[in-house]
């Protein structure tokens, strides 16, 4: 008798930003007259059209697809040597990081990559992740039957080790003092709560792995967004980061490429968990279940570092920057407890009057028809809280902040 897999049973709901756009059809439906009035500021998705030098290469590469001389089937399981040696050039050489285009793993982008990673780990690995966290990482660990059991009480799960953050240690996570995670999730600039760490102290996250065999999945795919000094853009700003750090990147936040899909994981040679390379382990399951990211959008993804391209993404970024500090501005003049929007592009806010995340939410949609994401939704350590994106566009951005401002 077939049987399924039972720890998607496990699974509370359904995946976050999903409920999120059921709640709002409802809405919708049931308040037709309203309908059209409603401004998204809920899930991270660009607005933003695709800039010029990007949609220029993507036709070209278009144009080579329709040739028989310049025709690409299956692209290389790891991505194209073009694009491998831009990203390594750019994102890292050029920030005196020593990483080699061969180390980088092209893909479709950072939500997959962070869902798959856990795979190449043994089952009983500990995971730690900060609370709030975006939910992929805990759910995926779910998936793979890594968490035990669920508390719905506690909404909390018996294999993890929550690492809160909270406005008491300013949204960072404290390095656990107990039990010692084998896989520790960091994501900065963060997801949900747009806070950052200093180069110091993501060095001490990284002796702490390399102290305890412990490897560190660092997620930067809001790196473009840091406005700071001594924020650092990879993990491998670190020294000994290339023996326990993988890091995942995507040109979804920069560039625009949520709707195109691209992506790239970073696995240094040097990282080895019990004498096996996690490079060669993460290479056999690319080959075995991926066939490349399109060629087409890894010409895209090219054209994103030519100096025309870079200058552009510079304007898109400053775009949802503008609005971040709109948003951030106005609510702090509102009177709500702010964070966050200064190098990402969320803002993360307590709920007035005491609301929990999911009534906030409601009341926002019902009174003036305004969507964010409950951070209760993000873990626990969210309850009460409540993120805005800045991804929006100006317009919209600024009547949504007008109108929470008349609350
Ligand atoms: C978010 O809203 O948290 C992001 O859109 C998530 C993602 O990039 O998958």
């Amino acid at each position: 008798m077939t049987k399924v897999n039972d720890n998607y049973l496990k699974l509370p709901g359904s995946y976050l930003f999903s409920t999120i756009a059921k709640k709002v059809a409802a809405y919708g439906e049931a308040n037709p007259d309203k309908k059209d009035n409603i401004i998204r500021l809920g899930i991270g998705d660009v607005t933003r059209p695709l800039t010029p030098t990007i949609i220029t290469a993507m036709h070209k590469a278009v144009d080579e697809m329709a040739d028989e001389a310049t025709f690409r089937g299956y692209a290389p399981d790891l991505g194209y040597e073009f694009l491998r040696k831009a990203i390594a050039d750019n994102d890292y050489k050029k920030r005196g990081c020593d990483i080699e285009a061969d180390e980088i793993f092209v893909s479709d982008g950072a939500k997959c990559d962070s869902g798959n990673i856990q795979e190449i780990f043994a089952r009983d690995n500990k995971i730690a992740v900060c609370d709030p966290v975006y939910p992929v990482y805990v759910d995926t660990n779910v998936m793979a039957g890594r968490t035990g059991t669920y508390d719905p009480d506690k909404e909390t799960w018996s294999d993890v080790i929550y690492m809160p953050c909270t406005s008491e240690n300013g949204f960072a996570p404290e390095i656990p003092s107990g039990e010692v995670p084998d896989l520790i999730y960091l994501c900065f600039p963060n997801n949900p709560t747009g806070a950052t760490i200093t180069k110091d102290a993501l060095q001490k996250w990284v002796d702490y792995a390399n102290e305890h065999k412990s490897v560190i999945i660092y997620d930067a795919a809001y790196e473009a967004y840091i406005s700071e000094d001594n924020v650092p853009h990879t993990i491998y700003e670190c020294a000994g980061a290339r023996t326990c750090a993988i890091e995942l990147r995507s040109f979804s936040k920069n560039a625009g490429f949520t709707g195109v899909r691209l992506g790239f994981t970073v696995i240094p040679k040097d990282l080895e968990v019990e004498g096996t390379k996690l490079h060669s382990l993460w290479a056999r399951r690319h080959g075995t279940k991926y066939n490349g990211a399109p060629y087409i959008i890894q010409r895209a993804g090219e054209a994103v570092y030519s100096a025309a391209g870079q200058e552009e993404i510079r304007g898109l970024v400053g775009y949802y920057m503008k609005n971040a500090a709109y948003i951030l501005n106005g609510l702090k003049d509102a009177g709500f407890e702010v964070s966050g929007g200064v190098n990402a592009p969320y803002i993360w806010l307590k709920a007035p009057n005491n609301m929990s995340s999911w009534e906030f939410f409601d009341y926002l949609l019902s009174e003036v028809q305004i969507v964010g994401t409950p951070g209760s939704g993000f873990g626990p350590s969210g309850e009460t809280y409540f993120r805005l994106t800045a991804f929006g566009s100006y317009e919209n951005t600024v009547k949504a902040v007008d109108r929470m401002k008349q609350l």
